[in-house]
């Protein structure tokens, strides 16, 4: 079995209503056209499932929630979300000139829709693949406890979060490819004990995203992977913007592919037709 890894997304309705937004946040609205190649190269790799990394959308808001989804609705495979801090970023004002952390009205936002973002396990094949919310660079307290329910010795373990583990080998990964990154915000610095407490000899494999770039790090036995953004930002970004992952259940091995750039001109720029007029803020 094979299941692609894709993270942070970024979607913006292109009729959002948030005007202040969509100027400050230009460069992630309008690259939502990559995410449909995206879409398309996972179908043509025909993977099994697709897990998202988190920030499926770049501020939670019911109209970008309703655009993912309506990309999200030509994938020919079963999808999986673990929410990333931008899917709990919600406007403070009418011009979504700012944002705030709230939680709660991105799970019941997504709930309203059926989405599960909850900390959750899947079994695929012989691999255990579980699904935690590190959104905001911690776990919640009772995480610790679920995981020791959910880890399991006997098969493999892999771990889905956005945010990646607070533990010196990751943080000299990330500093390696950029020294001032805030390390508050882009590991789990809410739960700096996680790894050694719980997930120590007992997790394979943790995949992440967050820092739109990627990074590699070895901890003991466990890899941890940072996996780059999945769309393609247009005149800003990395050049590893636009990749997606491959992990074959068999041997945890993974592939990489980069999506091609999109040509604007080959008129597949239009928003699904199902979009309609966002909800006023
Ligand atoms: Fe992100």
């Amino acid at each position: 079995m094979h299941v692609g890894l894709i993270a942070d997304p970024h979607l913006i309705n292109p009729n959002d209503s948030y005007e202040s937004r969509l100027e400050t946040r230009q460069h992630f609205a309008e690259a939502w056209p990559s995410f449909r190649t995206v879409i398309e190269e996972l179908n043509a790799a025909a993977v099994d499932h697709v897990i998202i990394l988190g920030d499926l959308v770049d501020y939670y808001t019911d109209a970008n929630r309703d655009f993912a989804l309506s990309l999200l609705e030509d994938l020919e495979m079963p999808w999986h979300l673990t929410p990333g801090n931008h899917d709990y970023a919600v406007p403070t004002d009418e011009s979504g000139s700012d944002t705030e952390h709230d939680q709660e009205a991105g799970r019941c936002g997504y709930a309203a829709s059926n989405v599960e973002i909850s900390d959750r396990v899947l079994d695929l094949d012989d691999v255990r693949f579980i699904l935690l919310d590190s959104a905001l660079s911690a776990v919640a307290d009772d995480a610790r406890s679920w995981l020791d329910s959910v880890l399991d010795n006997d098969r493999a373990c892999v771990l889905c979060t956005h945010v990646p583990l607070d533990v010196d080998p990751v943080v000299e990964a990330i500093h390696a490819v950029e020294p001032d990154r805030n390390l508050e915000k882009y590991v789990q610095r809410g739960s700096p004990e996680l790894y050694e407490t719980t997930l120590a000899g007992r997790v394979d494999l943790v995949c992440s995203g967050h820092l739109h770039f990627p990074a590699r790090a070895t901890i003991d036995e466990t890899v941890q992977l940072i996996r780059p953004k999945c769309i393609r930002t247009p005149h800003t970004g990395y050049e590893t913007d636009g990749t997606i992952a491959t992990l074959d259940t068999a041997d945890l091995s993974w592939t990489e592919r980069q999506i091609p750039s999109h040509d604007p001109s080959d008129g597949t720029t239009c928003p699904p037709e199902s979009i309609g007029e966002p909800e006023g803020a």
